[in-house]
């Protein structure tokens, strides 16, 4: 292959099929407790609402985020040292990659691993003009799962696994784990991790991040509807589900259901679903973590702790992973 643009075209785009979105819809509505996975948000009027939802007054982890990178960026690039291949866990966080990338030393290779190839394409078109000497090796892959990450011509110092905007947090804890432990596959004996993790805190500040009073977050779960009748053909009345955001002080998570208004039947591949009036279907998780309970899930997974950086308020954290 001569450029990335070629590489990336010979890639298989993994965005999942009809028959699979088709297949979790009807697993997930046949449950007695009910549930859709929230990764199928994400078509290009989810990922546009979850833009917008970032710059809601109430939505403060990627701005939190964002401000803590920007402060604690000199310290990080000395800890991690020069010439790191960054490998990152989605297709590119905008301008969080862009800064990381450039407060780095003398680096070597960037990864974006993602399922879209089109996703893939516009990371690294954003990316690349800016870094000229890094290699761009994008890997379109479920990152969910250990990865066989490609070495660069130059040999790096270490891989840096970069996973921001607490997105571990949308994963059930026993997912977590799994995708912690392909993670630690994934960065190798010497490798690290910087992920971006939201902070228990004040529950009231937690539930008002995902309940804007504009409506942007309730249109973002409500799309999810929206994209089921849409590619799977199923017959959700819009208006006859409402998004509703709790915090868990138990769990230490936001519970995102979409709750019937009124007893009701929806219909899909030749089946019927009923509905009894304020019945849930569950469609997202979001953990909010301790700093003890982060460090026992990591440890779980052969990992453990290196460095924090706090913000204070709204608490938000990045923490350095290295293995056990
Ligand atoms: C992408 N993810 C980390 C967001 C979160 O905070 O759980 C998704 C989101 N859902 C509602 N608002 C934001």
């Amino acid at each position: 292959m001569s450029t990335v643009q070629d590489a990336l075209q010979a890639l298989t785009d993994l965005t999942p099929s009809r028959e699979q979105i088709l297949a979790d819809t009807l697993a997930g509505l046949s449950r007695t407790a009910r549930q859709l996975p929230s990764k199928y948000f994400y078509d290009a009027r989810g990922s546009r609402l979850f833009e917008q939802i970032t710059h809601t007054p109430e939505y403060y982890p990627t701005r939190t985020e964002l401000a803590l990178l920007n402060r604690v960026l000199p310290d990080i690039a000395r800890v991690m040292g020069p010439r790191l291949h960054v490998v990152e866990l989605g297709s590119g966080s905008g301008r969080k990659t862009a800064l990381l990338l450039a407060a780095l030393q003398d680096l070597v290779a960037y990864t974006p691993i993602e399922i879209s190839r089109a996703a893939l394409l516009s990371s690294i078109d954003h990316l690349a003009p800016a870094l000229p000497d890094v290699e761009m090796l994008p890997v379109c892959a479920d990152f969910t799962r250990p990865v066989d990450v490609p070495a660069p011509e130059r040999e790096p110092a270490r891989r840096l696994l970069f996973f921001p905007g607490s997105t571990l947090g949308n994963f059930a804890s026993e997912d977590a784990l799994a995708l912690l432990r392909a993670m630690r596959q994934t960065m190798g004996d010497h490798g690290l991790a910087l992920i971006g993790i939201d902070l228990h805190k004040d529950p009231a500040l937690i539930e008002a991040a995902y309940n804007d009073a504009e409506g942007i977050t309730a249109a973002f779960t409500l799309n999810l509807l929206v994209r089921l009748n849409r590619e799977v053909g199923s017959d959700f009345d819009l208006d006859g589900f409402r998004h509703r955001a709790r915090y868990s002080t138990e769990r230490l998570r936001i519970e995102t259901d979409l709750v019937s208004q009124r007893a009701q039947d929806v219909h899909l591949d030749g089946r019927t679903f009923h509905f009894e009036a304020g019945e849930a279907i569950r469609v997202e998780y979001s953990h909010k973590y301790t700093d003890d309970g982060f460090d026992a899930l990591v440890r779980q997974a052969g990992l453990q702790v290196a460095q924090r950086w706090d913000a204070d308020s709204p608490a938000y954290g990045l923490r350095l992973l290295r293995t056990l």
